[in-house]
């Protein structure tokens, strides 16, 4: 996990607060420190602390208290109290009450490290699980996929043919090609419209946790399993479940997805029973699962399960009919978002980025659009507000698109000049001309 976050270390012995604060403190983890309850109770009215690590015993207050006020301010906050020996009757009242663990004095600092880890991931789940329950109305705003080119339109009869049925939906494509697009519009076509879409990336599931967090737990299945917990199949029970990436789901999963999607039925981690469910599939990546399954990366059973019906999304160099659509369709919604107005682009600078092949896709041409508008005076996109590899494009005929041939060796000459680092000898050696002869071309074109 590359987030960072903030632990809060309550203590009155100032050794206890220097060692913690020093060992802790890392790029990701930042930690603060307190000497009191009321300093403490300061300190979390002011930050978003993610971690706390109290004492029990503070000379102006008890950790137990401390505690239930840091849940009722923080909900998402794990607490972690230090005990002193021979207090585990407190300890046990502190997990009761909602603390995520207990450490006792002397403690380990690796154990304590390990906990504050623990208790972060926990603090990640949770608020995942939130997010997921707050996001399931599907956006149909993001649904929509413009285009006109013809495998876009090939896409969209697919997407009205395969939207109604629940068979399961692979969609490939390079990345920033539209794949999240799809998969919403097959959700928003589909009866299971007014149901959750749940989306996750395969690739920030955490080994460890995966498990949990696809099929949920139960109470004490596992340390740091403090109550029973749905996961994400439960969420998207009655509607869609989205794994993008799925080319990144751990192997030791895999099984379980699979039996999913033959049986609709699935175990939470630590329980016997298995729970059924009714959920429509999508899946996306831009790997070559065939490969993977060869390369035993993915397991072939479900690599066929999920492969039943294809979307595959062309790059965008491929279709460049769809360029301008997209850009009016993104001009008018960023123009729109951005509570600004009526945005153009110029003649030439559309000809700039019909010719650039956007290795990058739609997401790159949406940045592109992004940024352009920032730049642009009086609403209008030129040449001016395009990033320089896009600017520079060579000039074609607006009609035919053929470049002149002038224009041609120009650009052709520069390429030879920066592949062999300027220097003219090679270069012109490369391109079959006398050294001179290069040397007057480099003029003329003023290279
Ligand atoms: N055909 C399309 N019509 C409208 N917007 C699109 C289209 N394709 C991609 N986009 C937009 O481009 C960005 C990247 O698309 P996304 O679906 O996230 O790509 P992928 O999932 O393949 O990486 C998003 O902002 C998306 O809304
Ligand atoms: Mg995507």
């Amino acid at each position: 996990m590359s987030e960072s976050y903030k632990v809060l270390v309550v203590d009155d012995e100032e050794s206890i607060l220097k060692l913690l604060s020093k060992e802790l403190s890392s790029p990701e983890r930042m930690v603060h420190t307190a000497n009191c309850a009321k300093t403490a109770r300061e300190q979390v009215r002011k930050e978003r602390y993610e971690v706390i690590i109290s004492d029990i015993r503070l000379p102006d207050g008890d950790g137990l208290e401390l505690l239930t006020e840091f849940k009722d301010m923080e909900p998402d906050v794990e607490v972690i109290l230090i005990t002193g020996h021979g207090n585990i009757d407190n300890a046990v009242e502190a997990i009761r009450i909602g603390a995520y663990d207990y450490i006792t004095k002397p403690f380990r600092l690796d154990r304590v490290e390990l906990v504050v880890d623990r208790a972060w991931q926990r603090v990640c789940l949770t608020r995942e699980n939130r997010s997921y329950k707050h996001s399931q109305q599907s956006d149909t705003s993001s649904s929509q996929l413009i285009g006109s080119s013809a495998p876009i339109k090939q896409i969209k009869h697919l997407i009205t043919k395969v939207a109604p049925t629940n068979v399961p939906v692979l969609i490939t494509g390079e990345s920033g090609a539209g794949k999240d697009v799809v998969a919403h519009s097959i959700h928003c076509a589909s009866q299971r419209a007014g149901k959750p879409m749940i989306v996750k990336n395969c690739a920030t599931l955490q080994k460890e946790l995966s498990r949990s967090e696809l099929f949920g737990h139960t109470k004490g299945s596992f340390t740091g399993a403090m109550e029973n917990c749905d996961g994400l199949m439960t969420f998207a029970h009655t509607g869609t479940l989205f794994l993008d990436e799925i080319g990144e789901l751990p192997m030791e999963v895999q099984a379980s997805l699979l039996r999913v999607l033959e049986a609709h039925t699935f175990r939470r981690v630590g329980e016997k029973d298995e729970r059924t469910v009714d959920i429509r599939f999508l899946f996306a990546t831009n790997r070559n699962l065939a490969l993977e399954v060869e390369e035993g990366r993915f397991h072939e059973a479900l690599f066929h399960r999920i492969n039943v019906f294809n979307i595959s999304l062309p790059e965008l160099k491929d279709r460049r009919e769809d360029v301008p659509l997209l850009i009016d369709f993104f001009l008018n919604k960023l123009g729109q978002q951005m509570g600004q107005g009526e945005y153009s682009i110029s003649e030439r600078a559309m000809q700039c980025m019909l010719s650039y092949h956007w290795p990058g896709n739609v997401r790159e041409l949406r940045n592109v659009l992004e940024r352009s508008i920032i730049l642009s005076d009086n609403f209008v996109i030129t040449c001016n507000c395009l990033p320089k590899e896009i600017a520079d494009q060579p000039e074609r005929d607006g009609e035919t698109g053929i470049l002149s041939l002038e224009r041609m060796e120009r650009e052709h000459i520069i390429k030879a000049l920066d592949f062999f680092n300027g220097n003219r000898q090679r270069a012109a050696q490369a391109l079959g001309i006398g050294r001179k002869t290069l040397y007057r071309k480099i003029d003329k074109y003023n290279l």
